[in-house]
């Protein structure tokens, strides 16, 4: 049996850092807090106290002085590239929330870190916190969707609108909803998981036409409403909207393929299944309208999780680093699609225009700093996050 230890350390002790990596990691075995990290001084002295560790507050003096094995980063985006390529030159293992960064050209600077670190440290692994991946109405989407019964896939549409955020949570941290603090709204933080779940299921499309609209809801300078059309190869086409403005919020998943549909929906997963192929029967049927029957089943899905989604990703990153071994629930390569989906919609509706996949990642990033230097947008008092909040309300319905 393996006994070793790792020494793992959590840079960010907010929201995510503090109030759900930090309680779950005592729970683990061969896991050992090596330390806890965080720019403001007094939260991480009381979470070091709480927790018996040690505090650092910045992060160069954690990654040089605090004999790590991993890391978890769960700081705002902006600053997960270069925590992170800073840990990949020591050789230290990276867990990194999500977002993996706010925009491609990052991404991609993490990624080219990762593979020359290495050359010099072939085991070095890089997971990210994509934990809605492992909910079981997802997966067994996933599982349906792979098994190629629904034929030819014509459409998706997901109506994911259960990501309400009032004005007291934009105003809870001077960076949440600025473009030089989090370089984006509703796509940058709250849908990441969204559009990493579209990309995982369908693959990324060719063509992307998106229409965010600015503020429309909240005192905040970015999008808190998103309408977007995706195209794919495939000739499949998809369509997104999502909001942190509707209460109550609507969690619809709707794909169509030849041989029927599947939605999800309100912990309902319904598959309607036609006899023949919709294709099929539209070039050999004599009618000209359908009287197909379609046969409606309700497939089960163990709803029972025997942990925690954020938990259980940290503890497949964990034995890979134990065993060398073992699938990660998202690797770090996997990073840039949901940026890519993001990045493309912003593009989109900032130029009015249908954009091609791959895309001009210099003329995003351009944009966003551009945004970032001249705005004017004047944040609001700070109101800071409670530490005993109860984050889970932050998800939404587990489908
Ligand atoms: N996986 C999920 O479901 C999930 C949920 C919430 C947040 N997140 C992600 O986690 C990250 C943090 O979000 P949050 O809501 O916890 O934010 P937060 O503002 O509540 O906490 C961030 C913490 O990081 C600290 N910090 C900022 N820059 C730092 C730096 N350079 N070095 C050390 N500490 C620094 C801040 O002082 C603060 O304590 C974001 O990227 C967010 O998208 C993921």
């Amino acid at each position: 049996m393996n006994t070793k230890t790792l020494n793992v350390g959590i840079i960010g002790l907010g929201a995510i850092g503090g109030g759900t990596h930090l309680k779950y990691l005592q729970s683990l075995d061969q896991v050992k807090l090596a330390g806890v990290c965080d720019l403001v001084k007094e939260k991480a002295d009381s979470m070091a106290e709480q927790y018996k560790t040690d505090a650092y507050y910045n992060y160069q003096d954690f990654l040089e002085q605090a004999d790590l094995d991993a890391i978890i980063i769960a700081v705002p985006h902006f600053d997960h590239p270069a925590i992170a390529i800073e840990a990949f030159k020591r050789g230290i293992h990276v867990l990194c929330e999500k977002p993996i960064a706010v925009h491609l050209n990052d991404a991609n600077r993490m990624l080219a870190a990762y593979e020359s670190a290495k050359l010099q440290y072939p085991e070095l692994v890089f997971g990210l916190m994509f934990q809605e991946r492992t909910l079981p109405y997802y997966r067994k989407v996933k599982e349906i969707v792979e098994s190629g019964e629904l034929g030819r896939l014509t459409r998706a549409t997901w109506i994911h609108t259960e990501w309400f955020r009032s004005q007291t949570y934009y105003d809870s941290g001077d960076w949440r909803a600025t473009w030089a603090g989090e370089g984006g709204g509703i796509l940058t933080n709250q849908c990441p998981h969204t559009l990493d779940m579209y990309q995982w299921l369908f693959g990324l499309p060719n063509l992307i036409s998106g229409h965010a609209h600015i503020g429309k809801y909240h005192d905040i300078e970015v999008e808190d409403e998103v309408t977007a059309y995706f195209e794919h190869d495939n000739g499949m086409i998809g369509h997104l909207i999502v909001t942190t403005a509707e209460l109550p919020g609507t969690n619809r998943m709707e794909i169509i393929g030849e041989n029927g549909k599947l939605v999800l929906e309100e912990g309902r997963l319904v598959f309607t299944k036609n006899p023949i192929s919709m294709l099929k029967y539209s070039n050999e049927t004599d009618q000209r309208f359908s009287d197909m029957k379609s046969e409606r089943i309700e497939i089960e899905v163990e709803t029972v999780q025997e942990q925690n989604a954020h938990l259980y990703v940290a503890s497949r990153f964990f034995n890979r680093l134990l065993t060398g071994a073992g699938q990660l629930v998202a690797e770090g390569w996997e990073g840039p699609s949901s940026l890519v989906l993001a990045n493309g919609i912003m593009l989109s509706s900032f130029t009015g225009q249908t954009i091609t996949v791959p895309f001009d990642t210099d003329m995003f990033e351009a944009k966003l700093k551009d945004l970032a230097a001249n705005s004017k947008f004047v944040k609001k008092q700070v109101k800071p996050v409670p530490q005993d909040e109860d984050m889970s309300k932050s998800f939404g319905s587990k489908a």
